[in-house]
């Protein structure tokens, strides 16, 4: 399966499929392709370094979210993505490209969903919201990507404790180390393996 991921930043999550990759982890599927939404972002570079093609679509360039979502959707399908991974993808697309890929994309948030998720909740923001409300465990959710921002089907999700004097800086490195880089990996070989089936709104691995 041709895997296209989406990344705006750091691109670390990218860098632990790049690593599952590497060590055969990812049964019966390839990483493709690489769109950022940021010219010069570094998961751009992690891309280049392991000899995967990179494309660039700017968010500065388009009007409105309808002509960007066209232009991600029409390199999506010029890539022939079967699975489609927002890994750190800051941007909120529009229906056209739900539709067009529906069941086939998916995204990996920085909590235990469906707390601290939804818009406006995004990278440190999350962990400075976990701290703030005084919850015990924290997490990552890998889940499929649909019309509603971040409540599609659940595949995998991972906790972890919540430490006295964490600072979302510390609680993000230890959610991203022991939850995003390990369940965004698994979920993706899963997927490639055609092992997980979507009932309604939930998921069931096969
Ligand atoms: C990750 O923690 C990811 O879960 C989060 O942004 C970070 C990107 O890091 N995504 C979201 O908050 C999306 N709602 P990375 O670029 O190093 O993978």
């Amino acid at each position: 399966m041709n895997i296209v991921v989406l990344v705006s930043g750091g691109g670390t999550n990218l860098q632990a499929l790049i690593d599952a990759q590497k060590r055969g982890e990812i049964k019966n599927g390839r990483i493709t392709c690489v769109i950022s939404s940021k010219p010069g972002a570094y998961a751009l570079e992690r891309a280049e370094k392991n000899g995967i093609a990179t494309r660039v679509i700017p968010r500065k360039d388009y009007d409105d979210i309808h002509t960007y979502t066209k232009a991600v959707k029409d390199a999506l399908l010029e890539e022939k993505a079967d699975l489609v991974v927002y890994a750190g993808f800051m941007i909120i697309l529009d229906s056209q490209v739900v539709e067009a890929f529906a069941g086939k994309m998916m995204n990996v948030h920085p909590a235990l969903i469906p707390s601290f998720c939804g818009k406006g909740f995004y990278g440190l923001r999350v962990h400075e919201a976990v701290l703030q409300s005084g919850v015990k465990l924290t997490g990552a959710t890998v889940h499929f990507v649909t019309e509603d921002c971040d409540a599609g089907p659940i595949i995998a999700q991972k906790a972890i404790p919540v430490h006295d004097d964490d600072t979302p800086e510390s609680l993000q490195k230890r959610v991203m180390e022991q939850c995003e880089w390990k369940i965004l990996p698994q979920a993706v070989s899963l997927f490639c393996q055609g092992r997980i089936k979507i009932i309604g709104n939930k998921t069931q691995i096969i």
